[in-house]
Order: C-alpha cells, then sequence, then structure tokens
C-alpha cells in the first residue's frame, strides 16, 4: 500500500493511479493543489499538513506519517514533493522520490534549466530513495532523454515528463514485488 506526498500538479500520483497502483493515501503540504483534485476523483484519501499550522517540521511530519500509516500507507513516494523529509520520517517508512536529471547531476531545483545551462547533450529522470539529503539516496532506475538542437526549458520538459511517468510507476511496481517476495 502506497502513501503519496504532493505539492503541485500531480501528473505522477496520475500516472501511479492511472498503473493502478494500490496507492490508499494523498498527503500535500500546500492546500488547494491540483494533485488533490486528483485524488478526490480517484476516490482515494487526500488531507492537507500545512508547516504553519504545527510547531515545527518534525511535529509536521510525525502527523503526516501517523495519517498515512492509519490509512494503510507502508511505503510513501514523493511526486513533486517540494519539502525535505525529517529523519523520523524516514525511520518509519521507504520513500521514493522522481528528479528531472540523471542523478547525482544537476540535484535540487530547477534541473532541467541547470541541464540546458550545463550545455550537456543528454539529461533524464532518476527514480531513488530519499535520504535526508538533497536528491541523494540510492538510486533505483535511471533512463537518458537526449538534448536536441533549439530545445527550451519546456520542449526538453515535455519529453523528461513522458518518461516520468512511465518511469516512476514501472519502479514502484519493481519494489513493491521485491518487497512481496521478500
Ligand atoms: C516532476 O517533474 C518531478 O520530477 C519533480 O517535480 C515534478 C512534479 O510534477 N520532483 P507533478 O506534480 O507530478 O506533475
Amino acid at each position: 500500500m502506497i502513501g503519496v506526498l504532493v505539492s503541485g500538479t500531480g501528473t505522477n500520483l496520475q500516472a501511479l493511479l492511472d498503473a493502478r497502483l494500490p496507492v490508499v493515501a494523498v498527503a500535500s503540504n500546500k492546500p488547494g493543489v491540483q494533485a488533490l483534485e486528483r485524488a478526490e476523483r480517484a476516490g482515494v484519501a487526500r488531507a492537507v499538513f500545512e508547516l504553519e499550522d504545527f510547531g515545527s517540521r518534525e511535529e509536521r511530519d510525525l502527523a503526516m506519517a501517523e495519517w498515512l500509516g492509519g490509512h494503510g500507507a507502508e511505503i510513501v513516494v514523493c511526486a513533486g514533493y517540494m519539502h525535505l523529509l525529517t529523519p523520523a520520517f524516514l525511520e518509519r517508512f521507504a520513500a521514493i522520490n522522481v528528479h528531472p536529471s540523471l542523478l547525482p547531476a544537476f540535484p535540487g531545483l530547477d534541473a532541467v534549466g541547470q541541464a540546458l545551462a550545463a550545455g550537456v547533450r543528454e539529461t533524464g529522470v532518476t527514480v531513488h530513495f530519499v535520504d535526508d539529503g538533497v536528491d541523494s539516496g540510492p538510486i533505483l532506475a535511471q533512463e537518458t532523454v537526449a538534448i536536441e538542437e533549439g530545445d527550451t526549458a519546456e520542449s526538453l520538459y515535455q519529453r523528461i515528463r513522458a518518461v516520468e511517468h512511465r518511469l516512476l510507476p514501472d519502479a514502484v511496481r519493481v519494489y513493491l514485488a521485491g518487497l512481496v517476495r521478500s
């Protein structure tokens, strides 16, 4: 059973739902985002955990972990979740993230812009486990995306997103199958 963390449009959440993966709960750090509407349309439990409603990041993550666990989540997928997770949260749940570059290249914000600015010929998508660093945990899956002559951030990101929407559900499915086997 999967809990998904979101902050924005939720196209990766949608890819997980469309792949019929067992998403049981969706938590957002922001109210009113499109990802929450996607969860609602799919009939999945959803909740908002805004940082300012809690005394600290640790307290927020603890409440979020309790809520996710209460809905049966066993692993967590960060699908465009824009906050770091605290160590106590990561002790409770293995968490998987999708990032729009070939990590360890271009971690952090605006990975697509970073790749274009660096003038590299290819970038890509990484699905990795979350640790307490920024996009630094062990890698589960990667796929290359070529950078074409005349690419803008928009045109490149469009091709990267198409890869994300296939690679993330595939990697999560493989990980869950391994959990069942063990
Ligand atoms: C994705 O590009 C993902 O790689 C990054 O944030 C974006 C989230 O998009 N971590 P969405 O909310 O899934 O549409």
